[in-house]
Order: structure tokens, then C-alpha cells, then sequence
């Protein structure tokens, strides 16, 4: 008996402790202001944000699993008194006239504290239209397109579960956020889209990729300057460019990369696996460090691991002055399965700033093209080479 005691009293401290999580936590569907299936939400989400982030305590925003139109760029701001939740389980769909879908960006989560966005819903670009008008896959003067969805300047946040599909421009741009973490989301658009980005994360510190497939027309994931202790894990890219840090350099003063983590990915029919590239010519000196590529399958990469710090598309610059990107303890370890070039590892490093404590390690990449043996191509690198090397790695240093 009193045991059955004992389990009657814990039942009753359970019932209450959920019951008060209950009592502090608010719902705010958005059904409850106004939004109908193929309706346009811009209001009722817009005015369900405003109260979630005013009520305190942990709100959720509820979208249901149907599919709604959010016909005007939501810009969904903090500070909010509580954590906020979106359950996204429907379908939002952007115009797909690019020009109906003012700035740069579609939805935009700013300045919270304590955000999650999360189910089985997708937020769709209908890029297809604005693919063919834009040019910014080939002019750097481009007018930005609406990013599916932007993170600025949040903290602790939590993305699981969406999927962000064929975005106008990138489908999730992450500027000056700190601890945010993407788990199970699924990203794509066609091999052929312009300028689709998956993710691409900016002076942010504190951020995981995980178990994420991307299919898209650019880079997969891309580090841009002042990205500061990222892991990118269990990542599938293909289609795309590959996951790469930077382009770095190409403006005054830009903030450090350090601590980037690139492990256990797969890519698949990419233009490039793990990739850094910095411009020459740059208007002030940089750091690229501690930085490890490791545990990486190519199934038929064009360039499977790269270092380019020549980096100049379309004679945008001065190519014969040497980069001021210095790049410093980079381990490349365990890599393997097939290049669709013979070039299987590049490291071109500056001649101005030569890379320095680089490790090669069990390096296994084949390529059976007409082109001849896989081999590597080595600039102003002198690597520490351990382990399996097909093809040999840097051999005339
Ligand atoms: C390199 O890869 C090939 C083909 O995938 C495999 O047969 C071979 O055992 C690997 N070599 C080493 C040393 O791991």
C-alpha cells in the first residue's frame, strides 16, 4: 500500500507541475486571427507575433497543416518578454512575382531571445520566376532578392524540422545570432536555381548544423566573415556548390573565422565537397583559423577539397596581388570516395601570408575519369602528411 501511496503522490506532483507549465505557456494559433487555408496571413501572423511576444512565459505560434499564402515580407521583432515557438506545420507560400516581395528579406525573426521554429511545415519561395530575371550568379552589383528566412541577432534558438524550398534569393541567411542550433531541416531547389544558398551564417558564434539535407543551386552552407565556433555535422549536400567558408576579403576590416568544424558530411554530385576561398587584392589583412574538415564522403565531386585563396570570379579584382587571409591550423582528415576531376585536393595558399600548420590525414579519392590519375595541387603550403594518401598528397614539398 504504500508503495501505491508513493506512486499516487508522485502522479498528483506530476499533474500539477504540467498543469503549471500549461498555465504559463500561451497558444496563439493563428487561426484565431483571421487566417484561412490559401488565405493571405500577413496579418494574422504579424498580429499573433505581436501578442506571443508580448504575453511572457514560453508562447507558441500555431500554423496548421494546411497551406497559406504570406503574400508580404513578415518581419517578426524582438525583444520579447518569454521564449517564443513557431509550430510550423502548414505551408506558406511567398508571391512568386519577385518584384510583389519588397527587401531582402521573405520572413525575418529579429532580436529574440529564446526562439524556436519547429515542425513538418515548409516555408516555399516560388522562386522559379525570379531565377530567370536575376543576374546575381554573375554580377556582384545584383539587387537582392528575399531571403526565404532571416535570423538577426537571435540567441539560444532552436530550428527543427521545416523545410525551406526554392527560396528568390538564399533560403536562410544568420547574421549576429549566438547559440543557434538547425536540426532535421530539409533545404531544396533545383541544381539550376541562382543564388540559392542554403545556409549562409555571418558573424555568429555558437551554431550547429546537424543531420540537414541540402539540395540547391549554390553552396550549401556558407561561412561568411566573423563565423565563430561552428559544427556542421551528418550534413547531406548535392546539388550544390559544397559547403564553404567564406568568400573572405573582399571588405575592409573583416571580423575573424575561427573554430569551424565540418564533420562526418557526405556530398554528392557537388561542384565542390569542403571549400575556403579568400580574394586577392584585399583592402585589409584577415584570419581564417582552427578549422577541421574531417569523416567526409565525395561520391563524384568536381573538386572535393579546396583551398583557393585566389579567389576571383569574372576579374573582379587584382589577381596578382596576394591574399592578406591568412589561414592557420587546418586538419583535413579522413576523406574519401570519388572525384569527378583529377584535381582531388587543392590547398593554393597566398604567397604573401603561406598557410601555415596544416595536417593531411587518410586521404582516399579516386578519379576514373579520361583525364588521367587523381592527383593533388599544392601553392605556399607545407602540410604534415599522415596516414593513407591516395593520390599522394603535396609530393614535391
Ligand atoms: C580506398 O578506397 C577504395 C575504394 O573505395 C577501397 O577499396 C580501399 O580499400 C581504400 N583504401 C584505404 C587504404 O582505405
Amino acid at each position: 500500500m504504500a508503495m501505491n501511496l508513493n506512486i499516487a503522490s508522485i502522479s498528483l506532483l506530476l499533474l500539477l507541475a504540467s498543469t503549471a507549465k500549461v498555465a504559463e505557456s500561451g497558444i496563439f494559433d493563428i487561426q484565431k486571427y483571421g487566417a484561412k487555408p490559401n488565405g493571405d496571413i500577413t496579418q494574422a501572423l504579424t498580429r499573433a507575433w505581436k501578442e506571443a511576444c508580448a504575453a511572457g512565459g514560453t508562447s507558441k505560434i500555431v500554423i496548421p497543416k494546411t497551406t497559406y499564402n504570406l503574400g508580404n515580407p513578415a518581419s517578426l521583432q524582438g525583444p520579447c518578454k518569454g521564449p517564443i515557438e513557431i509550430r510550423l506545420d502548414g505551408t506558406l507560400k511567398a508571391p512568386a512575382n519577385p518584384r510583389q516581395l519588397k527587401g531582402d528579406g521573405w520572413i525575418t525573426i529579429g532580436r529574440v531571445d529564446g526562439f524556436t521554429l519547429s515542425g513538418s511545415g515548409t516555408l516555399d519561395g516560388q522562386g522559379a520566376t525570379s531565377w530567370k530575371q536575376n543576374d546575381c550568379g554573375i554580377n556582384s552589383k545584383c539587387k537582392l532578392l528575399a531571403t526565404n528566412l532571416r535570423l538577426d541577432f537571435v540567441t539560444n534558438g532552436l530550428i527543427q524540422g521545416i523545410t525551406s524550398k526554392d527560396p528568390k534569393s538564399f533560403h536562410i541567411n544568420v547574421l549576429g545570432c549566438k547559440k543557434l542550433k538547425f536540426q532535421h531541416v530539409t533545404i531544396t531547389a533545383p541544381g539550376t536555381s541562382i543564388n540559392t544558398d542554403g545556409i549562409h551564417i555571418g558573424r555568429s558564434s555558437g551554431i550547429t548544423i546537424s543531420d540537414t539535407n541540402i539540395g540547391t543551386g549554390d553552396d550549401c552552407i556558407s561561412l561568411g566573415d566573423g563565423s565563430q565556433d561552428v559544427t556542421i555535422e551528418r550534413v547531406r549536400c548535392g546539388p550544390g556548390h559544397g559547403i564553404s567558408i567564406g568568400s573572405l576579403g573582399k571588405y575592409y576590416n573583416e571580423q575573424p573565422v575561427s573554430q569551424i568544424k565540418v564533420l562526418d558530411c557526405t556530398f554528392s554530385n557537388t561542384m565542390n565537397g569542403v571549400r575556403i576561398k579568400t580574394w586577392p587584392a584585399n583592402p585589409s589583412p584577415g584570419t581564417a583559423n582552427d578549422i577541421t574538415f574531417k569523416g567526409i564522403t565525395m561520391n563524384n565531386v568536381a573538386n572535393p577539397v579546396i583551398i583557393d585563396q585566389g579567389y576571383c570570379p569574372y576579374g573582379q579584382c587584382k589577381s596578382q596581388i596576394p591574399s592578406k587571409i591568412k589561414i592557420s591550423n587546418l586538419n583535413i582528415e579522413d576523406i574519401k570516395g570519388t572525384s569527378a576531376t583529377p584535381e582531388a585536393l587543392k590547398i593554393i595558399c597566398s604567397k604573401g601570408v603561406p598557410c601555415q600548420n596544416v595536417k593531411v590525414s587518410n586521404i582516399n579519392l579516386s578519379y576514373k575519369g579520361a583525364l588521367g590519375k587523381a592527383k593533388t595541387v599544392c601553392e605556399n603550403v607545407r602540410p604534415t602528411v599522415t596516414g593513407t594518401q591516395n593520390p599522394p598528397v603535396c609530393p614535391s614539398h
